[in-house]
């Protein structure tokens, strides 16, 4: 049987002239900041906030506390009331979600249906972002519409924000990101984390049998934006079609890179994790690259656009 999200909105979409505005809730994250700054790039008018980092002109917004509802205007000013709510705003580190079971329910879940709820109340298309650890990562190459069973308290929090939408936002927009990677040495991803350890002179450790799909967050932004133009609606996968293990992704880094390398495979129980992870978490994503011709940035590309950073950072 079909998802219920599974219904994709082609029409609707907004004239160069006529770019809505749009307000991304999280946009001190990695995601978040990469979508508000490509957006704005290109003209749109949008508003971003944080909760605890910072980041010039964002918006204070907790999702444990904050009601859309109440502070919408404050939060848009003169950009308008949101026709697109962007939900990049999460307690996105497994370990931590465990640690603080309440508050990152709380804010991942509670917090997170309130805000999406909010969003629809004041009549925007919300974009809710959720995870491949929505599975238990047994079978991997999942598409956008299978069963999910997932194994920790992250994916657990985004399995029931995504059922929530499935039975009361029908036609909500859903983006399901692997891992998601950059290619600025100053930010933080995993390239940065490893050549960083490189640098130091410490190996680098990988966890052992895990299976992704190293998306580049330009992409991911730039998957947002044709969600917001298209009005697209339903699940979809956004992830790279090229998928590594772990350690094959980091040999194949230092190689591409020409710089030698240790590195080290070690099992979840070696590294002490306090919650599980998938091991396969690698995405179908070729609804959305047919629905929105759309083409992933190859791994190779993202690795030589870091090395071009690299060479322009002292
Ligand atoms: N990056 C990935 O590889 C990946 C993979 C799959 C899914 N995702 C999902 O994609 C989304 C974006 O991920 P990301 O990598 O950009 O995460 P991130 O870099 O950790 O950013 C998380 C954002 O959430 C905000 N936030 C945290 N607690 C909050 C709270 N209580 N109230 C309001 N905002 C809060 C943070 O604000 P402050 O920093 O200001 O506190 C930050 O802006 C998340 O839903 C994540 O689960 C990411």
């Amino acid at each position: 049987m079909a998802h219920p999200l599974q219904t994709t909105r082609l029409d609707g979409a907004a004239g160069a002239e006529g770019l809505p505005p749009v307000l991304i809730v999280g946009a001190s994250g990695f995601v978040g900041g990469h979508t508000l700054r490509h957006l704005r790039g290109l003209g749109w008018r949008v508003v971003g906030t944080r909760s605890r980092g910072s980041g010039p002109d964002l918006r204070a917004f907790d999702l444990a506390r904050d009601r859309l509802r109440h502070m919408v205007d404050d939060l848009m000013g003169d950009a308008g009331r949101p026709a697109h709510v962007v939900i990049c705003a999460a307690m996105a580190q497994p370990d931590l979600c465990f640690r603080e079971r309440d508050l990152s329910y709380q804010v991942n879940v509670v917090g997170t249906i309130r805000l999406i709820e909010d969003a629809v109340a004041l009549g925007a298309r919300p974009l809710y972002m959720t995870s491949g650890f929505a599975y238990d990562g047994l079978a991997g190459y999942y598409a956008d519409d299978e069963p999910r069973w997932p194994i920790n308290e992250y994916g657990r929090h985004k399995v029931e924000v995504e059922e929530y939408c499935a039975v009361n936002q029908p036609g909500m927009l859903l983006y399901r990101l692997d891992k998601v990677m950059g290619d600025d040495p100053a930010e933080n991803h995993m390239f940065s984390e490893w050549y960083r350890w490189h640098l130091e002179g410490k190996p680098i450790i990988c966890i052992a049998d895990q299976l992704f799909s190293p998306t580049h967050v330009g992409d991911v932004a730039r998957a947002i934006r044709i969600g917001c133009e298209r009005n697209l609606g339903g699940v979809y996968n956004i992830a790279n079609p090229e998928f590594f293990t772990r350690e094959e992704l980091a040999r194949q880094f230092f190689r591409i890179l020409g710089k030698q390398a240790r590195i080290i495979c070690k099992t979840q129980e070696e590294l002490n994790f306090v919650d599980l992870r998938p091991e396969k978490t690698y995405l179908d994503s070729s609804r959305f690259q047919r629905d929105a011709g759309f083409r992933f940035t190859s791994v190779r590309e993202t690795i030589q656009t870091f090395i071009e950073n690299m060479k322009r950072t002292p």
